[in-house]
């Protein structure tokens, strides 16, 4: 089974962009370590980074018969964007939003996620950690599937 991380606007530029906030770790440190828990765990992962809403709508339809899961930070598209909402409620895979950021605590427009109402669970807050903490949820979600699957298999 595949994870599919899909990473929004600027995250590109984690470990430059204003640290204070979003902290030292490069985007591509995040990835290696998602991709060891995903190996641990038996998954395939793939990776994937636009600043375009087009780019990221085109890569969750894309999902579609090929991954089994969606890990996403929309980044600032979390607070404008009905066409990634209406995406990821087109693919129906099970999808988990992620933030690095307490986004309750920031600015008024950052309160407000259009994503959070058509994904299983939102994790946010903490740090790139958060993460880390969507890969747990997401094997979990994932091995509860493939139980279902194979005792569905046994009863014919
Ligand atoms: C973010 C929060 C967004 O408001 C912001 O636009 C980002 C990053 C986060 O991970 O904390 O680019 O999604």
């Amino acid at each position: 089974m595949k994870i599919a991380v899909i990473q929004g606007p600027n995250l590109n530029m984690l470990g430059v962009r204003e640290t204070n906030i979003y902290g030292p770790m490069k985007l591509e440190d995040i990835h290696n370590q998602m991709k060891m828990v995903a190996e641990q765990n038996g998954f395939e992962i793939e990776f994937f980074q636009s600043n375009l809403e087009g780019e990221i709508v085109d890569k969750i339809q894309e999902c579609l018969g090929d991954a089994d899961g969606i890990i996403i930070n929309p980044a600032a598209y979390t607070h404008t964007s009905i066409a990634i909402r209406d995406a990821i409620s087109a693919v129906q895979l099970p999808t988990i939003e992620v933030h690095i950021s307490n986004i309750a605590r920031r600015e008024e427009f950052r309160k407000k996620s259009l994503i959070s109402a058509v994904c299983a669970g939102t994790i946010v807050g903490f740090g790139p950690f958060s993460y880390h903490l969507a890969m747990i949820a997401m094997v979990q979600i994932l091995n509860e599937i493939k139980a279902v699957r194979e005792a569905q298999k046994q009863n014919g």
